[in-house]
């Protein structure tokens, strides 16, 4: 029997991702694979169930009947506790899980003897890149988020010359030159602005030029451990804050993505700063999932505060749904294929990748990190 596939509708309320897409399902199914569609699972990504189907799926009516059929679930978010107890004991369930913040997820996935990966735990090595969906997801978080800094702004982004006259361009700034940060400049570059872009980190000065904007360069320099920032000290903070006052008054559109792993978004902008703006001016806090990375900020919420417009939009990737789930169900394949050995799931649980993002198997939370988080919680 081949293993069967089993991909549901997405629930949670605003998502309209699916993990999965047609070119997929076809590679899944040379591996050996059986793949189950649930009825629309892709309709809010604009993947008609016909898609699926001439890919070599098999459709099934509702969610009950994917659940008892599935060996391996593959979602977007997290599995619900309905899901979960749905899924036959000692399945398996491929998704992004943020566990330590629901708890009660990982009880129920021991009970139930359920193996579950967590996508967002893949380690960000040169070999898995191809399986990164933090990475993939949040280069369509930065594309969009210059978009609506495009839409929002009172401004044209390019240079024109009219007839009435000429226009000069709009000065972007973007905070946090990560993956996300990087895809807004060069999405701001190439709608014409004028981009900057700053970050803590000094490896992102060349990045930030090689996509033809300007870094601003401030005293600060907040390198921590693989590859990430550090949260700065409260002095730092100040003097960041000082520093960066006199950029954020000329910006037209300024674009936030700073982040930390594992603490809330770093308050960057402050009331000052955004009462020291232009009138018309935009602030896109894509931070807005950790609080955000301006004090005003609501999230999920756009507000006008003297003049300024601050959006901070939440799970932006759902916004571009089509090419984030054809991300995503890539991501899920390349982390899946060396694990399919003849149509069987045969991980290797000594690798690295497969290792580090496994959450519970054989009745326990085997993910280090995520079981001292709990019990350190729960002391
Ligand atoms: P992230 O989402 O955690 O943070 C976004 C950005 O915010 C980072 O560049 C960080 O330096 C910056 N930041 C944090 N605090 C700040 C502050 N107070 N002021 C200004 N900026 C601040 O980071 P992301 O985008 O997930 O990845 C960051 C790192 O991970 C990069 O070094 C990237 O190259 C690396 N990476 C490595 C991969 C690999 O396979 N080797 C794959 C993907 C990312």
């Amino acid at each position: 029997m081949p293993i069967k596939f089993a991909v549901p509708k997405e629930f949670a309320a605003g998502e309209r991702r699916v993990a999965m897409e047609p070119g997929v399902v076809k590679r899944l199914i040379q591996a050996g694979a059986e793949v189950l569609m649930q009825k629309n699972a892709g309709a809010k990504a604009y993947f008609p169930d016909a898609a699926f189907i001439d890919a070599g799926a098999r459709l099934i009516s509702t969610a009950g009947a994917l659940r008892k059929e599935a060996d391996i679930l593959l979602k977007v978010q997290a599995p619900t506790v309905q899901e979960i107890k749905g899924l036959r004991e000692g399945a398996v369930i491929i998704a992004t899980i943020h566990a330590h913040r629901q708890p009660e997820l990982l009880e129920l996935l021991c009970k139930r003897n359920i193996t579950c990966f967590a996508m967002e735990l893949i380690p960000r090595i040169s070999r898995a890149q191809s399986m990164d969906v933090l990475s993939s997801q949040a280069s369509v978080a930065g594309y969009k988020a210059a978009i609506m800094g495009a839409d929002l702004a009172s401004r044209f982004f390019p240079m024109l010359t009219t007839a009435a006259g000429t226009i000069r361009p709009a000065t972007v700034l973007v905070i946090g030159a990560g993956v996300a940060g990087l895809q807004a400049i060069a999405t701001a570059r190439r709608l014409g602005a004028v981009v900057q872009g700053y970050d803590v980190r000094s490896a992102t000065k060349e990045q930030v030029e090689s996509l033809g904007a300007k870094f601003i360069e401030l005293s600060i320099r907040a390198e921590g451990e693989g590859g990430y920032a550090r949260e700065l000290s409260g002095e730092e903070k100040a003097r960041q804050a000082e520093e960066l006052a006199a950029y954020i008054a000329k910006v037209d559109v300024l674009i936030t993505t700073a982040a930390i792993p594992g603490r809330p978004s770093p308050k960057i902008i402050t009331e000052a700063m955004v009462a020291g703006m232009k009138p018309g001016s935009v602030i896109i806090d894509l931070a807005a999932e950790g609080g955000g990375n301006c004090e005003l900020s609501v999230p999920g919420k756009k507000i006008e505060h003297q003049g300024v417009i601050i959006h901070a939009p939440l799970n932006v990737p759902s916004q571009v749904p089509l090419h984030a789930s054809e991300m995503y169900a890539k991501n899920l394949f390349n982390f899946l294929q060396p694990m399919l050995k003849d149509g069987e799931f045969a991980p290797d649980y000594e690798d690295e990748v497969v290792a580090k993002s496994l959450l519970t198997r054989d009745g326990e939370i085997v993910h280090a990190p995520t079981r001292e988080a709990l019990q350190g919680g729960a002391s």
